[in-house]
């Protein structure tokens, strides 16, 4: 979603300002804009469309060494010019960008427009750039606290006045904030991403909290003024993290990076003595662990198909019920609150607002909610009560490929623990953590033989509608596969439990709809394959990700994609990524914008 940054320093500000956006260009966004000072002027400069559309409209040499920038991902008015921030009051000599919603902004523009304002832009922001005028008597912080009380809704804001030269103010509330710490300069963004390349040192806004800064100092302070000590924090993740690494684009990438990434979130986290798991975060005991007796998990999109596999696995390995469901809906059905259930909130970004509200509302009702989460010091595992960190690294393309392996990873091996505290034996534990340190080298296998899948997307790319089937363990790995594929090229797919299509999504086969099968070696194969005739006996194409020496299956399927044998509950893993890669070359088959596709937003941080 939209993205924001801002800088104070020695350095001229300009090519820091767009640079930084282009580093956010990966949350989504479809317009950019950025405000400088210089000699108690601002100047501003914005365009609808790419950072390289910006870029080529500022000005060479734009004097300056403060200012703000933004990507605006639309939500109020349409994408123009005018629409795109930053956005100033009417005498230009406040600059703001803001992310988040005004919900009241309606009541706050006809106030504003009866004092006499006239509006440039169609946004809800724009009000906010208005109010600080309003407000302002010399003191740009003061102004920007009285401005957000007024406000109902979600921000993150950044102000620059320019009877200020050389200070910045930020604000947050439910739109991420983090300052960096420079030497002799301050950065402020709302991702890490857009300032690793300059410091490593960063403080994280909560909401409510106001940040007033200089190139060399920042005070804190809430909406009372009280100074709030904060701490600082270090930032590990390396700048080559965020580059392509030679791959042509980040999802490529990221899916080669998955056995690293996974070995990663396994790594100091196996106990091979008790053949159990180790999760220091959390924070609770065994004896609190043993009674739990039931696990619900809330998330959205690729986060959600994890929890829904982790839902399997824990059942089976700990026999504790244990279910998915979808944060947005969860909120709103005033949720039964058990005493001993345990909740996980699961989140690449840990900003997504569908999951951090659900994950509020539980916590309102005293109920207990662990994180599993990428981003170190986003919001949910600040709020949580304890929690995973996957450590993928960062995920740049707005497909998420790397994080569901790597959060099924950390669940896995939470099932792990849980079920080791209960029926599972020794023997077993052995046998799990054997299987689960295989998946990487597995996948590694997987990746040296890409060349039948980008084969199958060069035959099947120009179909515009698709089915992904599975069973088990590996129907939320067919939903994803939809997922992945309608994300990535546009292709109309839908994921469905096998057992299913008689029931409905049969009706849509004919010999212009695929069916992407997934059939394993466990008890259900014999019906999927069932399932798979049927397709066939009604000319539907049928592709198939099957078990290395299933001949069966090859026998049928028009296509088959082999991945290397393993136990059962590891299937996910191996048959995830093949899906992934399928769904990679029919977007580049396609000529789509694969790190960026339309319309979505990495990190949702709207309701
Ligand atoms: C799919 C995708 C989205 C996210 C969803 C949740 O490729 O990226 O469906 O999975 O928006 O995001 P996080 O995990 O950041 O909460």
């Amino acid at each position: 979603m939209c993205g924001i940054i801002g800088y104070t320093g020695p350095r001229v500000a300009a090519p820091i300002l767009v640079e930084g956006l282009r580093r956010l260009e990966y949350r989504g966004y479809d317009s950019a804009g950025i405000s400088v000072e210089h000699n108690r002027t601002l100047s501003m400069y914005k365009r609808a469309g790419k950072i390289a559309d910006l870029r080529s409209h500022v000005p060479p040499n734009v004097p300056g060494t403060v200012g703000i920038g933004h990507t605006r991902w639309a939500t109020h008015g349409g994408v123009t010019d005018a629409n795109a921030h930053p956005h100033m009051d009417a005498s230009g000599a406040i600059a703001i960008v803001h992310n988040g919603i005004v919900e009241n902004y309606l009541q706050l523009k006809s106030r504003l427009e009866k004092e006499g304002c006239t509006f440039r832009s169609e946004t809800d922001s724009e009000v906010i750039a208005h109010l600080v005028a309003s407000f302002y008597k010399g003191d740009l912080e003061a102004a920007v606290k009285e401005t957000v009380l007024l406000i109902k809704g979600t921000y993150g804001i950044v102000a620059m006045h320019a009877a200020e030269p050389g200070r910045l103010v930020g604000a947050r509330n439910g739109s991420p904030l983090v300052l960096g710490i420079g030497e002799g300069e301050m950065f402020l963004a709302s991702d890490v991403t857009a300032i690793i390349a300059h410091t490593r040192q960063v403080v994280y806004l909560e909401d409510g909290e106001v940040v007033s800064f200089t190139a060399d100092t920042y005070t804190t302070t809430n909406l009372r003024n009280q100074v709030i000590d904060k701490q600082v924090d270090h930032v590990n993740w390396e700048l080559e993290e965020i580059e392509k690494a030679g791959y042509t684009h980040f999802m490529a990438k990221e899916i080669h990076d998955q056995p690293e990434a996974i070995r990663r979130a396994l790594s100091g986290r196996i106990d091979h003595e008790y053949n159990t798991g180790h999760l220091g975060g959390l924070n609770l005991s065994n004896r609190e662990l043993l009674d739990i007796n039931r696990i619900k998990i809330l998330a959205a999109g690729t986060s959600y198909h994890a929890g829904m596999v982790a839902g399997y696995v824990l059942e089976t390995l700990a026999r504790i019920p244990a279910t998915a469901e979808l944060a947005s809906e969860l909120r709103y059905r005033n949720p039964i609150v058990e005493r001993n259930s345990l909740y996980f909130a699961v989140s690449q970004s840990g900003e997504t607002a569908d999951t951090l509200y659900a994950m509020r509302e539980i916590q309102r009702k005293g109920g207990r909610v662990l994180g599993i989460c990428n981003v170190v010091g986003s919001t949910i595992p600040r709020e949580s009560d304890g929690g995973v960190y996957i450590h993928s690294g960062p995920e740049i393309a707005v497909a998420s490929t790397k994080a569901f392996t790597s959060q099924l990873t950390a669940f896995y091996l939470f099932a792990l623990i849980m079920g080791r505290m209960r029926d599972l034996s020794h023997d077993a534990g052995r046998q799990f953590v054997r299987a689960l340190e295989a998946v990487p080298a597995q996948i590694e296998q997987i990746l040296a033989n890409k060349a039948p899948l980008q084969e199958m997307a060069r035959k099947y790319s120009r179909h515009e509608n698709f089915l992904f089937l599975g069973r088990g363990i590996n129907y939320p790995v067919a939903l994803e596969a939809a997922l992945k594929l309608k994300e990535v090229s546009y292709i109309h797919a839908e994921g469905y439990s096998a057992a299913e299509i008689k029931h409905g999504p049969i009706a849509l086969i004919n010999e212009e709809t695929p069916s992407f099968f997934i059939v394993t070696d466990d008890g259900l194969r014999d019906k999927v394959i069932n399932n798979m005739k049927e397709v066939k006996a009604r000319s539907g194409p049928v592709i198939a990700l099957a078990v290395e020496g299933d001949k069966e299956v090859a026998s049928i399927a028009d296509d088959v994609y082999f991945v290397p044998p393993a136990m059962e509950l590891m299937y996910p893993f191996l048959m995830a990524v093949p899906t992934q890669l399928f769904a990679y070359y029919c977007a580049l088959e396609r000529g789509c914008n694969v790190d960026q596709p339309r319309n979505l937003a990495k990190s949702v941080t709207v309701e």
